[in-house]
């Protein structure tokens, strides 16, 4: 029985010490070369290596990362349990970016940080908290996380999801009518969806029409979920105020790219949230034991909602 952890070495070097603490009799190891192919049940990896196949007692596939989009998952055999990262570090990471996202477009600092290039000094109007609505694109683990930590900040918050739930404090939509429910009582607009077929391209001009005039969007889902040229269209027009995008499509974005200069947009290059390899070792580590002693490991993908 081996561990195979293919990425960087700063951060196998990290998993190696964690899994040598916590499960020393199972053999690590970060070099494919190395371990006979046969004995490899985990692997731990971004995207699946090519030669996938010849670990054939492969039991787990850990994803590094939240989210498992980069995987072609009809490629990974169907005994293969296939799982997401879920780990502290994430969630945190998450967490701060949105708090640093919703307050920045909440207090108008796209608007007030182009003023200051142009040498303008113009307070505007602010609408107090309780008037600005939050509607957050996906209501998964890491979505309620975020949705918990904007709480004690008093904004009435809602949150959708492509199927029910029922969460504290916040207003949840679900399915196609929940959605056409939700925009129209948005002022930020949170991404948080898993990129799959059905929300390729969801971020689009009929979306953006349906927003409350004036609403702006926090974009940390996956770059493909975002029509550039629909946001930019909204953005011109006025409909919408301002975007805080942290993901693209292609990333980096090209130098020409609108998105860079754009007075309405903060961009970021795709670090909201990163996994962590302490908490994330520890996280994997457990999930070693969940499943050994015959139980799910947390963040189990469903093969066929894709996430
Ligand atoms: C980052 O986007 C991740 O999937 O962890």
């Amino acid at each position: 029985m081996t561990f195979l952890f293919n990425s960087d070495a700063r951060r196998g070097a990290i998993f190696a010490d964690a899994f040598e603490k916590a499960l020393p009799n199972l053999p690590f190891s970060v070099d494919a070369s190395q371990v006979d192919p046969d004995a490899v049940r985990y692997l731990i990896t971004w995207t699946a290596p090519a030669d996938l196949a010849r670990y054939r007692n492969l039991e787990i596939l850990f994803s590094i990362g939240a989210g498992v989009d980069q995987l072609n998952l009809e490629d990974i055999p169907d005994h293969v349990k296939v799982v997401r990262m879920v780990e502290d570090g994430i969630v945190r990471m998450m967490q701060e970016y949105v708090l640093l996202a919703t307050l920045a477009l909440h207090r108008n600092l796209p608007a007030y940080l182009h003023q200051q290039r142009q040498g303008i000094w113009s307070p505007m109007p602010q609408k107090q908290a309780e008037k600005r609505r939050i509607g957050v694109l996906g209501l998964g683990m890491l979505a309620q996380a975020v949705l918990d930590r904007l709480k004690p900040l008093g904004f009435p918050l809602a949150g959708w999801s492509r199927s029910p739930r029922d969460l504290d404090g916040v207003t949840c939509h679900h399915g196609e009518a929940g959605l056409r429910a939700m925009l129209p009582a948005t002022d930020i607009l949170v991404c948080l969806l898993p990129l799959t077929s059905e929300t390729r391209g969801f971020l689009d001009n009929d979306l953006f029409a349906t927003l409350q005039q004036g609403a702006a969007l926090v974009h940390v889902g996956r770059g493909p979920q975002l029509d550039q040229a629909a946001l930019l269209e909204a953005l011109d027009s006025g409909h919408l105020s301002s975007a805080m995008i942290d993901v693209t499509d292609p990333e980096p974005l090209p130098a020409e790219h609108a998105f860079w200069t754009h007075p309405k947009i903060i961009l970021t290059p795709h670090i909201a949230s990163v996994t962590q390899p302490e908490s994330a070792a520890q996280a994997v580590i457990e999930n070693i034991r969940l499943h050994l002693s015959g139980r799910d490991p947390i963040g189990l993908v469903d093969r066929t909602r894709g996430y």
